[in-house]
This record gives C-alpha cells, structure tokens and sequence, in this order.
C-alpha cells in the first residue's frame, strides 16, 4: 500500500502548555512523525510557551527526551529527530500577565498558517484568547486548538463558549475529541456511506440493539485530582462515546464536510431521550490483589465518583424508534477494548430444520486493539453431518487486508494537529454539539449528586459490576465479550 500524505501549506504552531504531559506524550511526538512524513513544510515552527523559565535549547534537550521516551521506533531516526529539534523554539510566558507576549507577537512572520494549541487549564483559555488578541498576534485566519474537558456542565461549557468566541469565530475554534482522529471511527463512516450494503439495514427494522464497550486495563494513575471531580461520565460517555454514537446513528450528510457532519451529530444528540435511572449502572473499581482501590488512588476514602458506567439509550426518531444503544466504559477492566457491535435481528424464519441456535449477524467495529471491522455470518459448517449452521466472522482486519502499512497510521492527534492546519473543521466539535452533550448529561450528573448515588464496587480485571450484565438480561440480551 501506497501512504499518501496530503502537503500543507507552512505554518507556525503556538504549543501553550508545550511543556505539559500532553504535548510531551502526545502532541511533539506525534508532530514529529508529520515532520518525517513531510508535513512541516518550509520554514514551519513549533512554538512551546510555557510558564518554565528555559531557553530554546533546553525546550530542544526536553522534546528530545520526550520523543525518544514516547516516539516510538521512529525516534531512533538520530538525523531526522535533530532536523525536527532545530524547528523547535521556546517562549516563556505569563497567561494571566504581560510576560513574554512582545517576544511572542515578535517570532511571528507574515503569510504563515498560525494555530494556537491551548493545551492548559481551561480557566487560562479566556486569558490566552484575550492576549493573542491585545498582542496581535492572533488574526482572522488563525486557528485556536482546545482540549477536553470542555466545561464540567452546560453553564461552564457555554461561558467557555462564550469566552472563545469573544475573540474568534467558530470557523477558527477547534475542539478536539480524539476518538474521531481514530483511524476505525473515519473508517466507520466510509463503511456506512460508502458501501451501498449497509445503509439499507441500518435502521430499526434491521437492527435488534447496538453495543458501545471502551474498556480499560488502567486505572486513573496519577490523575486522581482530575478524575475524581469528573468520573467516567464526563470523561468518557460525554465526549467520546457520544461522539461514537453519532456517528453510529446520524442520517447521511449530503456531503462529508464539517457543517454536514455536524448538523447531523447535533440532531442525533438532541434526539436521545432523556435517562431513566434504572438504564444506568455506576461502578467503582474496588481493591485489587495489591490492596489499591479506587478511593486509593484519588486518595478520597469517601469518593462515590464512579469509573464504570453502563447505560441503555434510546434515540427518539424513525430510524431508531426502539433499539436500544447500550453504551459501557471503565477503568480496571479485564482487558483494553473499544468495540461498537450493530446486532442486527434474528431471522423471521428459519428454513433448517433442527437448527434451533440463534443466529444473528453483527457488524464489529474494533477501535483497538487490532484495528478493523468484522461481520459475523451464518453459514454450513463445512462436511457430512446435513444442514448444520455455523456463525463465523468476515474478517476485516485491515493490516490483513491492506498489508502491513495499514497498521501504520497516525495517531489520532497528527491527524487532528494537521487538520487544524489544513483548516478542515469535520472531526472537531462544534460549540453546539458540546452544549447539547452537556444539556443531555446534567440531569443524570445532578440526579445521582442529589441522591448521593453510591456506585457498586466491582473486581479490577473484571467486566464491571454484575448489575451491567443485568441491564441486557433484563431484555433477553448480553453484552460481547470484552477481548484485548
Ligand atoms: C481520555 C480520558 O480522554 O481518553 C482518559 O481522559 C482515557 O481517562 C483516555 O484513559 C482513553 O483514550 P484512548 O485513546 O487510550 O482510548
């Protein structure tokens, strides 16, 4: 297979936070693979401005570790990685004072992309947003970058909103969720609106229910502070799961362009019923073998912050009238695994005589690990023994199907950083579209905080509390397997 990399114009990339565990994780990284893959065209530059007092040379020595700690095998590439590096400047910056924004507005050059990464606190964006403006160093053309989590309810996020677009316009403002840079989440819609087989059975006459596990094998780490204010719905359901349910549920776009796409998630979003609190499970990860627990790991032996969620949806149009979306998501889980199943119906009828077993297809979209798609089918298990039917999947793993450069693809921030850069908005969320997120989840939030809802405890290593499997036994179902 044959990578095709789409050029861009120069550009001139602000990181602030650019010494943060996000820009060294995932952002330089992941830029320095663009940059070996020729996308820092020309003269282009990474600006880290952070509150550090440090010059260029010590931002370079940092980015250096950084990338041969989390660049994977690419960072062996000596030469390279010392090319990128030069590209590399540092500007140390006060966000709530005057400090270091002439020197910024200074590096600046003419006829260059400009965006702006604001990977810091959100209660900074509005001080950023007012100085690029104050210092003209941002203009109408810039970009602004932002991270999750965006608000932690429908007041915050609309005053961030509101912020931001003080001094940009929505065209300029980029929020990322970077489940939608995944390779398989793209490839979910090229699946549905690309193939002429599936639309026609992607609706309620066709489809009997569809799943949405993102499990994980870790806990919350070192960002107990964080998680225990936010728990796995804001951290997860919210944004990412949402999103992938968008995209699982949306009408056809006309055309695959950012408003399209948009407009259509928004309607998706604004169709889901609101929760009954019977759908909903809340887990917390107890002790594990080591002795630590949750409540260990945030260090708040009374917190009821849950990290499971389970829950069933429901979507109130024509196309999904009674289908229920069940969507999960966890830390401490048996294994690390994002799948979205679309179980389709069983058969009216079936023509096999003595064969009683239940049949059904179901699409498979795994996230990861492996990426790709499988179809689960029915056919003749193969010998004598008459019409004995057997459920095999259609696998579609693409490093199998497309060689192994499939498994080669970007991660899922290069490909967003070089969409902000080519000004294309489609994989971003729309102010809209977060508010309308929130709006759904505060009711929930606020029912369990008014009723001091306590989340059961499930085993670390297993699939989450036993009342996440009742939810589907209730209805006759169960949920896959999570498999890493
Ligand atoms: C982040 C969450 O947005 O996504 C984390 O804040 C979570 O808690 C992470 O671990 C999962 O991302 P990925 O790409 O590893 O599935």
């Amino acid at each position: 297979m044959v990578s095709r990399v789409i050029p861009v114009d120069p550009f001139d990339l602000v990181i602030f936070g650019g010494t943060g565990d996000l820009a060294r994780r995932k952002i330089l990284p992941g830029l320095f693979r663009r940059f070996l893959a020729g996308q820092m065209p020309g003269e282009s530059r990474i600006i880290g401005a952070a509150r550090s007092d440090m010059d260029d040379a010590a931002f370079r020595a940092m980015v250096h570790e950084a990338i041969k700690e989390f660049g994977g095998r690419e960072s062996a590439d000596e030469a390279h990685l010392r090319a990128f590096l030069n590209r590399l400047h540092y500007v140390s910056i006060d966000a709530k004072g005057d400090g270091g924004w002439a020197q910024l507005s200074g590096l600046m050059v003419e006829d260059r992309i400009r965006a702006f990464y604001f990977s810091v606190a959100p209660s900074l964006f509005g001080d950023l947003a007012e100085r690029l403006h104050t210092f003209e160093i941002a203009n109408k053309a810039s970009r602004i970058v932002v991270e999750k989590p965006f608000g932690r309810d429908l007041e915050t996020a609309r005053a961030l909103n509101a912020t931001l677009a003080a001094h940009f316009d929505e065209n300029q403002i980029y929020r990322i969720d970077h489940y939608l840079g995944k390779e398989t989440v793209q490839n979910l819609m090229a699946v549905r609106f690309g193939n002429v087989l599936f639309e026609p059975l992607w609706n309620n006459h066709y489809v009997d229910h569809i799943q949405i596990t993102v499990a994980e094998t870790v806990g919350v780490g070192g960002r107990g502070a964080y998680y225990d204010k936010s728990g796995a719905m804001r951290d997860m359901v919210q944004n990412h799961l949402m999103q992938l349910l968008c995209l699982i549920a949306m009408e056809p776009p006309s055309q695959f362009n950012a408003d399209s796409v948009r407009d259509e998630k928004l309607k998706v979003i604004r169709a889901l019923q609101p929760m009954e609190n019977h759908h909903i499970v809340r887990g917390q990860y107890d002790r594990g073998k080591d002795g630590q627990g949750y409540r260990n790991d945030v260090e708040n032996d009374r917190s009821f912050t849950e990290s499971f969620i389970a829950m069933k949806c429901h979507i109130a149009n024509w196309r999904w009238a009674g289908v229920p979306f069940y969507l999960r998501t966890g830390k401490k889980m048996k294994a690390r695994s994002s799948e979205i199943a679309v179980v389709f119906r069983d058969l009216g009828h079936s023509i096999f005589e003595g064969d009683e077993a239940r049949h059904r297809n179901i699409l498979s979209i795994r996230l990861q690990p492996n990426e790709g798609m499988d179809l689960q089918v029915t056919i003749k298990e193969p010998g004598p023994g008459g019409m004995r039917l057997v459920d095999v999947p259609l696998d579609m793993t693409f490093a199998d199907a497309l060689g192994p450069d499939a498994a080669d693809v970007p991660d899922a921030y290069e490909r967003l950083i070089m969409d902000v850069i080519r000004g294309n908005q489609t994989l971003f969320m729309r102010g809209d579209e977060v508010e309308a997120a929130w709006a759904w989840t505060d009711p929930i939030i606020k029912g369990w905080e008014s009723r001091n809802d306590v989340p059961k405890l499930y085993e670390p290593g297993s699939a989450g509390p036993d009342d996440s499997l009742m939810l589907l036994h209730r209805d006759g179902r169960r949920w896959r397997d999570i498999k890493g």
